[in-house]
C-alpha cells in the first residue's frame, strides 16, 4: 500500500502559505506572526463550540481559516486512508472523481480525502477532482473554493460551492448539481428554471423533488459530513434526533452517493457526540442496504454503548504544525494529539472487513491504548469473540513468559490498529505462546 507522501500539498504542513495569503481577507495582516490576534480568535472560537455546540458568523472565520482547519485535516485524512488501501475509492476512469462535502466551512475534510488520496492509482480520470462544497455560511465556502483551486497539489481540482444546506426534510437542494445533466436526481436546477411554477409548487407543498435514487455513473464518489451532524438539530430530543440523522444518511445514501461510493462521517471525539454517532450507527445496521464500511469489523448493536460510560474513537499522535503551536498555546488549548469519531458508509456490500485477507482468523480492531503493565501487555480491542462467540468488545492480554517471535507483534500494536489472532489462545482474552498475532492493516 502507497502511503501517502510527506510533501502533500493538502497536508497541514503544506498549508501555511496558502492559507497566509487569505488571511489580510479576514482583517489579519501579519499571518501566523500575528500571534495574540490570532490566539484570541482561536480562543473566541473554542469558547463558542463550549457554550453554544457551534461557531456560526464571519467572526469566526479568521479562527476557523487559520487554525481548525490545518488542525482537523488528518482527521479526515485517517478516516478515508483505510478506504483508499483497501482500494475501495479509486479514480474512475473517463471522468473526474466527484466529491461533495456537506457542512464543508473552509475544506478541511475535502483536503483530508485528497491528502488520503494521494499515490493512489490515478487512472483514466489522471487525477481530476470535482468537489462540491455545501455550506449556509456562503462566505467560508467562497473563500475555500479560492484557497482549494490555489493550492498547488497533484490534483486537478473543479470546485463549486453551494450555499444550500441541508433542509429540514433532509433534501439538498438541487442547483448543487450543475454539471449532471438533465434530471438526474430528479427536478433539477435546469427544469426547475424552465418551470418555475412546477419548481414552486413542488416545493411548497414539501415535496421531495429531488428524492430519487441515482443510477450508474450518476452521484458522488465520496459525500463527506465532516464534523457538522453534531451541528444539526440540537434543539431535538436524543431519539428524535438519531431518528432524524438517520433519515437524512438514509436519504445521502439513496440519492447522492454514486453506487460504489462511500459517505464519510467525522465527528468529534466527545463522548456524547460520539454515542450518539454509534446510535445512529446501530440503527442504520438494521437497514440491509447499508453497508457498514468501517471502522467496526462487525454490524451487531455497538458493545460501546452497552456502558454509558464507554465510547469508542481514534486518537493519533500526530503533532501539530511548529506554525500552530503558538497560537494553540495563546488561545490556552492543549494539544493531545488527532482525535475523532468516522463512521463509513456505502451501499454495495463492500465492507472493511471483506478486503483484509485474514483467512477467517479472529479479526479486531484495537479501541483502547494498549498498556504494558507488570508482567503483561493488555489491550482493548472490538471485533471476532472467539469461536462461536459473537462480535465483542473486551480486554485482551499477554503475560511476558508467554511473549514468542510468533506473537510480539502485540507489543506493536496502537489504538486503531486491526491485528489478526491465529492459533491456539490460553484462554478466549489470553494469547499464548502459540498464537501468532500479526496486523492486518491495509495501509
Ligand atoms: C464545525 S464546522 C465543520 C467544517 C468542516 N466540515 C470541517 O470538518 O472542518 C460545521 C459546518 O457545518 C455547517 N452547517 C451548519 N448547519 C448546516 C446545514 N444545515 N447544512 C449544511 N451545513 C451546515 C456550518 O456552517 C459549518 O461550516
Amino acid at each position: 500500500m502507497v502511503a501517502p507522501k510527506a510533501t502533500s500539498a493538502y497536508a497541514p504542513s503544506s498549508l501555511r502559505a496558502p492559507i497566509e495569503a487569505l488571511l489580510p481577507r479576514l482583517g489579519i495582516h501579519r499571518g501566523y506572526d500575528d500571534v495574540p490576534a490570532l490566539g484570541k480568535a482561536v480562543a473566541t472560537l473554542s469558547a463558542s463550540y463550549n457554550t453554544a455546540g457551534v461557531a456560526a458568523g464571519k467572526a469566526h472565520y479568521a479562527a476557523r481559516l487559520a487554525f481548525s482547519l490545518p488542525r482537523d485535516v488528518p482527521k479526515a485524512a485517517h478516516a478515508v486512508r483505510e478506504l483508499v488501501a483497501a482500494k475501495a475509492l479509486t479514480f474512475p476512469d473517463g471522468r473526474p472523481l466527484r466529491i461533495l462535502d456537506v457542512g464543508a466551512g473552509f475544506g478541511a475534510t475535502t483536503l483530508g480525502a485528497l491528502q488520503a488520496l494521494e499515490g493512489a492509482a490515478l487512472g483514466e480520470g489522471r487525477g481530476k477532482v470535482e468537489v462540491t462544497l455545501v455550506d449556509p455560511e456562503e462566505g467560508a465556502t467562497a473563500l475555500a473554493k479560492t484557497f482549494l483551486e490555489g493550492l498547488k497539489g497533484s490534483f486537478d481540482l473543479k470546485v463549486v460551492v453551494s450555499k444550500h444546506g441541508i433542509s429540514p426534510d433532509g433534501s439538498i437542494q438541487p442547483d448543487l448539481l450543475p454539471w449532471f445533466g438533465d434530471e438526474p436526481f430528479g427536478f433539477a436546477e435546469a427544469s426547475a428554471k424552465a418551470h418555475p411554477e412546477r419548481a414552486e409548487s413542488m416545493r411548497a407543498a414539501g415535496k421531495p423533488s429531488t428524492f430519487r435514487p441515482v443510477k450508474e455513473g450518476q452521484g458522488f464518489d465520496l459525500v463527506l459530513f465532516g464534523q457538522v451532524l453534531s451541528e444539526l438539530d440540537r434543539g431535538l430530543d436524543s431519539d428524535a434526533r438519531i431518528a432524524r440523522h438517520v433519515a437524512l444518511l438514509e436519504r445521502v445514501l439513496a440519492t447522492r452517493l454514486a453506487p460504489k461510493g462511500t459517505l464519510v462521517v467525522v465527528e468529534p471525539a466527545l463522548k456524547e457526540r460520539t454515542r450518539h454517532l454509534h446510535a445512529v450507527r446501530d440503527r442504520l445496521c438494521t437497514n440491509e442496504s447499508v453497508t457498514l464500511f468501517g471502522p467496526c469489523l462487525h454490524r451487531e448493536a455497538c458493545p460501546a454503548l452497552a456502558k454509558e460510560t464507554d465510547w469508542c474513537h481514534e486518537d493519533r499522535p500526530d503533532v501539530l504544525p511548529a506554525w500552530l503551536v503558538p497560537v494553540a498555546r495563546a488561545a490556552g488549548l492543549r494539544w493531545e494529539g488527532v482525535t475523532f469519531s468516522p463512521l463509513l458508509l456505502r451501499k454495495d456490500g463492500v465492507t472493511l472487513r471483506s478486503t483484509l485477507a485474514t483467512n477467517g482468523n479472529r479479526t479486531l480492531r484495537v479501541v483502547g491504548d494498549v498498556t504494558p503493565t507488570k508482567g503483561k501487555v493488555e489491550a482493548q480491542v472490538c471485533g471476532d469473540g472467539p469461536e462461536g462467540e459473537g462480535p465483542q468488545r473486551v480486554r485482551v492480554m499477554r503475560i511476558d513468559r508467554d511473549r514468542r517471535e510468533n506473537n510480539e507483534a502485540f507489543d506493536e500494536l496502537s489504538r486503531g490498529d486491526l491485528v489478526v489472532l491465529e492459533g491456539p489462545m490460553v484462554r478466549p482474552d489470553r494469547i499464548g505462546p502459540e498464537t501468532t498475532v500479526s496486523r492486518a492493516n491495509p495501509v
